[in-house]
């Protein structure tokens, strides 16, 4: 029997649970085929799961920190509440008759189950055992109670088991559970739709040596190509220089000026369903680009600067039918000048950023608050970029 095909699985947010059997070798194998689908993977362990497979073995394939204890917090690991949020779906697999009665009951007494009591999306459970095992009343019954409640059970096979018997309870073939993470997450709330979002600065050239930019990293605006891909949206991502990697299943349009992002933007604009202004656009350019390096005299240098186009409120004055999202980055009163640009731009909500404590440019965290055109604000509160993205696509999401 050929494998199934690997499902689309772009952007996804998958976390992966690995608890302590022999089967948890092909774990490795999961994650490898979790992340060929173009998932992002993150991997949970119990103990016992280290005991078999190193969590050095799951942070290279997964290429993040592995979570496997309830209490760590060190520099660059993610807690287990955090990596909670961050899944869109739980994988256990392999999962022991232990960590299936445990989740039944919702005992939390290690990384992984602690994390699996926060976690909102679909839980998968592909158990592995010895036969008898997975025979008990007491396990049968807990597949049950996870059944009841939603869960997704992938398998057991029948075949060779570690014990030498044969019977049920071969852990599935990793292509089987990618391919039931694909199911339970289905097509995604924004497949279908079109997605431009506009990310990092612009650099407007004064000279063919010199130019003027300014400190915007674009990871939010990358967060929210990367978070509208993970939900199904073709997205668009037209972005000034950055550092950051290309989101996986986005088309990239590189731009250098405020001008080329005007026209890249409005090249587009017809097939988008929602724009996401979140570069952050020069507002002056050099009057007159010099063809030929300036040459520096005695005297001090005065430059004439223009305006560059504002695309956002060209878009807000245009025709455009769809959801307009601008941002605002404010250093003071942050609700005036939003509720202004608001007004301004005419567009539908500005997702106003305060940058005046150490958050906003090039920081991994923000503080958002969003401001609607029908009069409501809603605070977001502060949080990491990847999760703030997701909770804005929430609150733009077309109809
Ligand atoms: O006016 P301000 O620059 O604060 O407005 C910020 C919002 O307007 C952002 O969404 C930014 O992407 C957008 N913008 C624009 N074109 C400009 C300047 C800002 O689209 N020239």
């Amino acid at each position: 029997m050929s494998p199934p095909a690997l499902p689309r699985l772009s952007g996804r947010r998958v976390l992966v649970g690995v608890s302590g059997s022999i089967a948890a070798y092909k774990a490795a194998d999961l994650v490898r085929q979790l992340r060929h689908a173009g998932a992002e993977v993150r991997v949970v362990m119990t103990r016992g799961a280290t005991a078999f497979v190193t969590p050095l073995t799951f942070e290279a394939l997964s290429a993040h920190p592995v979570l496997d204890s309830a209490l760590q917090t060190d520099q660059g690991a993610i807690g287990h509440v955090e990596l909670a949020y961050w899944a869109e779906a739980l994988v256990v697999a392999p999962a022991t008759a232990q960590v299936l009665a445990k989740l039944a009951a919702g005992l939390a007494d290690d990384a992984l189950t602690t994390t699996a009591l926060s976690v909102n999306g679909p839980l998968l459970v592909a158990p592995a055992m010895e036969s008898r095992m997975w025979h008990h009343p007491a396990t049968q019954h807990n597949v049950a109670t996870l059944r009841d409640r939603g869960a997704v059970v992938v398998g057991p096979a029948r075949g060779d088991l570690a014990s030498g018997r044969a019977g049920d309870g071969r852990l599935v073939e990793p292509a089987d559970i990618v391919a039931a993470v694909g199911a339970a997450l289905g097509p995604g709330d924004y497949a279908g739709r079109v997605v431009l979002v506009t990310a990092g600065p612009t650099a407007e050239d004064l000279d063919p040596v010199r130019y003027l930019t300014n400190r915007s990293s674009g990871k939010m605006g990358y967060a929210l190509a990367q978070a509208a891909a993970g939900r199904g949206a073709e997205v668009v991502l037209i972005h000034g220089p950055t550092a950051l990697p290309a989101p996986a299943g986005v088309e990239m349009v590189a731009v250098r000026s405020a001008q080329q992002m005007h026209d890249a933007v409005f090249a587009r604009r017809d097939r988008a369903d929602v724009i996401i202004m979140a570069a952050a656009v020069a507002d002056y350019r050099p009057a007159a680009v010099s063809e030929q390096k300036r040459k520096k005299g005695d005297g001090p240098l005065t430059i004439a600067f223009e305006r560059t186009p504002d695309i956002l409120a060209a878009l807000g004055a245009s025709d455009f039918a769809g959801t307009l999202v601008g941002f605002a980055a404010e250093t003071e009163n942050i609700e005036a000048y939003a509720k202004d640009k608001l007004a301004r731009k005419q567009c539908d909500v500005i997702c106003a950023n305060d940058v005046s404590a150490g958050q906003g440019f090039g920081a991994e965290d923000n503080h958002l608050r969003l401001f609607f055109k029908d009069g409501r604000d809603l605070d977001l509160g502060r949080g990491r970029k990847a999760a703030l993205a997701q909770r804005i696509l929430d609150e733009v999401r077309p109809a």
